[in-house]
């Protein structure tokens, strides 16, 4: 009866190593997976290419029959606004603010002692005038401005360069 008795709690001793010697196992185990699966994870990230999608920088912004004189269109793909005045002259103004580059909109409206309508940026209160001048800062300096070209019937900017302010007119 003593003999039985001591081996008891020796099987049970054996079995508690042998149940902890497997926790730790599957332990170590789901470590080294979740390592692997962490490592593969930034190897993958590191292999994949990394594109840059960017928009063409020369494009037709719309067609001359549907851009009507004296209006206003802003195309916020492109971050450009695009006037065409009442004699139907066009030119493209960038909408991207000089200050620190917020997105600037058209104000119709204007503001006192500029009733024609001006440009204004929401973040810090810049103010330019219709042709992209800076009215009120912070912003350092115009808007940039774009070539423009008829081709087509189509109306076309240019963004990869900016022009003067005489430069931007195009007359059809
Ligand atoms: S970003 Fe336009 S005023 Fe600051």
């Amino acid at each position: 009866m003593e003999k039985n008795k001591k081996k008891g709690p020796q099987k049970d001793s054996g079995k508690e190593s042998l149940s902890r010697r497997k926790f730790f196992v599957s332990a170590g185990n789901a470590a080294i997976g979740i390592a692997a699966l962490g490592s593969l994870g930034v190897t993958l990230d590191f292999l994949s290419p990394k594109v840059l999608l960017e928009l063409p920088r020369r494009f037709v912004v719309g067609m001359l029959a549907n851009m009507q004189p004296n209006s206003v269109t802003f195309d916020a793909e492109h971050r450009l606004i695009v006037f065409r005045d009442k004699q139907g002259y066009f030119y493209a103004l960038s909408a991207v603010c000089t200050h620190l580059g917020c997105i600037v909109e058209w104000k119709e409206t204007g503001i006192p002692g500029h009733p024609e309508g001006v440009i204004a940026c929401p973040c810090h209160g810049s103010i330019f005038n219709k042709t992209g001048d800076v009215i009120r800062g912070p912003a350092p300096h115009s808007l940039d401005r774009f070539k423009m070209y008829l081709e087509d019937e189509k109306i076309i900017v240019d963004m990869t360069e900016t022009v003067s302010e005489e430069e931007m007119i195009l007359k059809v």
